[in-house]
């Protein structure tokens, strides 16, 4: 499944931003009809269906907007992604479908015999995406890799400081669930380091590293996600982190904690999350669309409501 690693790549991944090729494409499990087939079985609740917001905070701008797609079939969908500004992720598919799971399981194999990391836990979403997607600025909590199918897509990639990311917006992201943009600024794009993907390559960075995605074209993407010890211990770390400034008025810093003091708060972290400090449920998600192939970009906007299905 890894079509040009070399022992370059092994020492550099986790460390550094690393692209490499993949074999995905002749999978043939990403064609229109294939993606069709995959909708038709896939779980409603699986699958997210969005747009994006015209009319933003400039300091996060494309933020996503959930749609309607109920009573929507499969080869409607994909035109609409085509077409408009839809974006659909159909989240866990390579875990949930047979046949896409033994593609991760191939994927996820070579990567752990040429890195020599054996306990990758991967899950896999596809994403399906229109021509003028973008996909904010923003940072992951768990090691992503981003396995580019079809189409052209750009990759904004940032550096790790705390300009680009700082402390009071990680602790947000690990304080609440649903919360994981950063505030943005043009000017940082002279610092990010950008990757131009093409069909069957694979792009790989730093853990928490701040990016975003341009399309160039209707896309086809797998993104994977996996846990570490390190990210357990610092999302932990950036809990206790949050506890302390919004409770105690303390000013921590993840960079500058030893050893010590890290293992410390990632307990502290660990039993604030048992006593239930992370609010799970602190901004629903608000349908505001819904997907209509009679409308101009198959985008109607609706008077917002809960997400029910
Ligand atoms: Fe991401």
């Amino acid at each position: 499944m890894l079509t040009d690693w070399t022992t370059k790549h092994s020492e550099r991944f986790g460390e550094d931003i690393v692209t490499f090729g993949h074999g995905l494409v002749e999978s043939g499990l990403f064609t229109d009809e294939a993606l069709i087939e995959l909708m038709k079985k896939h779980p409603m609740e699986q699958m997210d269906v969005c747009s994006m917001s015209d009319d933003s905070d400039p300091a996060f701008p494309n933020q996503f907007m959930t749609g309607d797609f109920r009573g929507v079939d499969p080869k409607t969908l994909l035109d609409a992604a085509k077409a408009g500004r839809i974006f659909m992720n159909l989240r866990n598919a390579m875990n949930l479908h047979s046949e896409y799971k033994m593609l991760l399981d191939q994927m996820f194999g070579d990567l752990a015999k040429k890195t020599g990391f054996e306990s990758f836990k991967p899950k896999g979403s596809i994403l399906i995406s229109s021509p003028i997607s973008q996909t904010p600025y923003h940072f992951d909590k768990t090691q992503t890799i981003l396995w580019h199918v079809r189409g052209k897509k750009r990759m904004y990639i940032y550096p790790m400081t705390p300009e680009f990311i700082p402390d009071e917006a990680y602790e947000a992201t690990a304080v609440s669930y649903r919360v994981d943009d950063l505030p943005y600024d043009e000017t940082f794009d002279r610092a990010a380091q950008i990757c131009d993907l093409k069909p069957g390559e694979a792009v790989a960075w730093p853990l928490n590293a701040p990016h975003r995605v341009d399309n160039g074209s209707f896309c086809v993407s797998v993104t994977t996600e996996y846990s570490t010890r390190e990210c357990v211990i610092k999302n932990n770390n950036m809990l206790a982190n949050a506890a302390l400034r919004r409770g105690l008025g303390f000013k921590p810093s993840y960079d500058n904690d030893g050893e010590f003091k890290r293992m410390a708060k990632a307990g502290m972290g660990v039993v604030l999350r048992k006593v239930g400090y992370i609010d799970r449920n602190d901004t629903p998600d608000m349908v505001s669309f819904k997907v209509d192939p009679r409308a101009e970009g198959f985008v109607v906007r609706t008077e917002p409501f809960i997400r029910d299905f």
